[in-house]
C-alpha cells in the first residue's frame, strides 16, 4: 500500500482554502428577495421559492414580541385587540415601518435558511423603478437589521422580465407590466438595460379600497379590507367578460 505524507507546510494556500470555501458555499444561504407590499417571496438557486407569504406581521404592543408573520398574521388583520399590533409594514412598494419590516424579514429569513450556519446570507432584492435614495437606504438598513450580510438592489421590472422568461439580453424590446399590491410598473427592456420605465403607486390595494368605498357609498355597507380583496378576486376581471358576476358580501349595515 502506498502512503502519502501530508503536512500543512506542503499545502499551497489555495489548496488549504478550497474546502473552507466549499463549506462556506454550502452554508452561505444566499437569497433573492421580493419584498412586496402584499407578498414576500424568497428564492434560492438550489431550492427555488422557499418563502411565499403575505407581508404582514403581528406583535405584542407592549414588548414588540413577534406573535405571527405571513399567513397567520394576515388572518389577524383588523381583528386584534389593542394589545396586539398587526400591520403591513410595506406601503406602495417601499418600507413604511422600518422596525416592523426588519422584524418580519428576520422571521422570513430564518424560515428560508436551511440550517444554522456561521454566515449571514447575502441577498439581492427588487425595488420599484423610481425608488428614491432614502427609500433604497431604508430597505438596505431593514435587511441588515433582519440579519443580511450584504444587500444588492435590482430594479423590479428587470427581475420580473427575467422571471417571465423575456429575452431581455437580446437586441429586441421586451415590455413588462407588473401590477402588484402597491405599485404598477411598466418598462421596456433591451440588451440587459431599461429603455423606458414608469412606476405609479396605484395597484391592487387601491382597487380594494375602491370596492370598500363603493359599498359604503352606494349600499351603506362597511366591509374590511380582506373582504374587499376577496370580492375583487371572485368577481373582478381585467377584461369585460360580457356577463354579470355576483358575490355575497359580509359587512356592517350602516343604515340600521
Ligand atoms: N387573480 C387576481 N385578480 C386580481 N388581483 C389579484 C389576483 N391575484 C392577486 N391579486 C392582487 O395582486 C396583489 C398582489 O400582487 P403581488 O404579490 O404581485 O404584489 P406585491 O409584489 O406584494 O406588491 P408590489 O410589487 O406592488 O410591492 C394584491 O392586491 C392581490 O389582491
Ligand atoms: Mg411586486
Amino acid at each position: 500500500m502506498n502512503t502519502v505524507e501530508l503536512s500543512l507546510g506542503s499545502c499551497k494556500p489555495f489548496e488549504f482554502m478550497a474546502p473552507w470555501r466549499s463549506i462556506k458555499a454550502v452554508c452561505a444561504n444566499d437569497f433573492a428577495l421580493d419584498l412586496g407590499t402584499a407578498n414576500t417571496l424568497i428564492y434560492t438557486g438550489e431550492q427555488g421559492i422557499v418563502v411565499n407569504q403575505p407581508s404582514v406581521i403581528a406583535v405584542e404592543e407592549i414588548s414588540d414580541k413577534v406573535l405571527a408573520v405571513g399567513h397567520a398574521a394576515k388572518e389577524m388583520l383588523g381583528k386584534t385587540s389593542r394589545a396586539i399590533r398587526c400591520i403591513r409594514p410595506m406601503k406602495d412598494g417601499v418600507v413604511a415601518d422600518s422596525q416592523m419590516t426588519a422584524l418580519m424579514m428576520r422571521q422570513f429569513l430564518r424560515t428560508a435558511r436551511r440550517r444554522r450556519c456561521l454566515f449571514k446570507p447575502q441577498v439581492v432584492i427588487g425595488v420599484p423603478g423610481g425608488t428614491t435614495q432614502v427609500e433604497k437606504r431604508a430597505v438596505i438598513e431593514a435587511l441588515h437589521v433582519a440579519g443580511a450580510r450584504a444587500v444588492k438592489l435590482v430594479e423590479e421590472p428587470m427581475a420580473a422580465a427575467i422571471g417571465a422568461g423575456l429575452p431581455v439580453d437580446k437586441s429586441i424590446g421586451s415590455m413588462i407590466v407588473d401590477i402588484g399590491g402597491g405599485t404598477t410598473e411598466v418598462a421596456v427592456l433591451t440588451r440587459n438595460e431599461t429603455l423606458y420605465s414608469h412606476s405609479i403607486r396605484v395597484a391592487g390595494d387601491e382597487m380594494d379600497e375602491a370596492i370598500q368605498r363603493h359599498l359604503q357609498k352606494n349600499h351603506h355597507l362597511q366591509i374590511g379590507i380582506l373582504e374587499a380583496e376577496r370580492i375583487k378576486l371572485v368577481i373582478g376581471s381585467a377584461l369585460p367578460s360580457g356577463k354579470r358576476r355576483f358575490a355575497t358580501v359580509c359587512g356592517r349595515d350602516l343604515s340600521t
